[in-house]
């Protein structure tokens, strides 16, 4: 794994951009795996500088999205959906039907899941997954459990994670209790992973995952396995790793 430590979260943002922009450069067709959450808003923005100032070109670039709420819809501004147009599709050139996510509204879970494992199977490998860690150590939705789950699945997300998306509805009983998310086996498929974290409030988690035992416990420690990860994080993440690492 490699470990890139920015001073801030807009150091952070610039130098994980960094990366995807090569991505798209090197494969201008490339599959790229996207994250929602406040941690790559930043990452996004300076996307859609590089691209105003014509230095990125989406036209080819096929997206897949971690996850996705069941049972709200593509309107509702709380979706995924809505976010990834607000943060990145609506501002560059990427065809709408490159664009993917699970489909929050499809009540049939069965379905739904299987539906959009064969959509990301058939789009070929992903080459670059990007990835925010839940304070719980949750990638995409797949919450601390006794296995890991390996393909998408619906997920009931877990009081802490109700607790930390609150504050964007009206009251905790708004938040939806239920997710679509890819599995731990559909992410850890991507060629190369890219992780981001900032704040104080990720560094034991950071910790926990890379460098504590491998568990499904802890979700995003499975990546300890993965052979191409790189961590982009600011110092206040990085505090607690072994200072070899820093
Ligand atoms: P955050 O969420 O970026 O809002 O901290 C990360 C996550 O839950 O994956």
């Amino acid at each position: 794994m490699r470990i890139y430590r920015a001073k801030d979260y807009e150091e952070m943002s610039r130098r994980a951009a960094g990366i995807v922009s090569a991505q798209i450069i090197m494969k201008p067709d490339c599959v790229l795996g996207l994250a929602t959450g406040s941690t790559p808003v930043g990452l996004y923005k300076q996307l859609i500088e590089w691209y105003r100032n014509g230095d990125l070109d989406f036209s080819g670039v096929r997206t897949v999205n971690l996850d996705e709420y069941k049972g709200i819809s593509r309107e509702n501004d709380q979706s995924y959906y809505y976010f990834m147009h607000q943060n990145l599709f609506d501002h560059v050139n990427i065809p709408a039907e490159n664009t993917h996510l699970p489909d929050g509204m499809e009540p049939d879970s069965e379905k739904e899941c299987g539906r959009y494992e064969e959509l990301i199977r058939s789009m070929g490998s992903v080459d670059l997954q990007l990835l925010g860690i839940g304070h719980n150590g949750h990638i995409g939705f797949n919450e601390p459990s006794d296995v890991f789950d390996k393909q998408v699945h619906c997920v009931n997300l877990t009081q802490s994670t109700i607790e930390a998306n609150k504050r964007f509805f009206a009251s905790a009983e708004d938040v939806p209790k239920q997710a679509y998310t890819m599995g731990i086996q559909t992410i850890m498929r991507s060629k190369k992973i890219l992780i981001m974290a900032n704040g104080e409030g990720k560094a034991d988690i950071i910790r926990d995952s890379f460098f504590g035992p491998i568990t499904p416990k802890v979700p995003a420690s499975v990546l300890q396995l993965h052979n191409d990860v790189t961590l982009v994080a600011d110092e206040a993440a990085l505090s607690k790793i072994p200072v070899s690492f820093v």
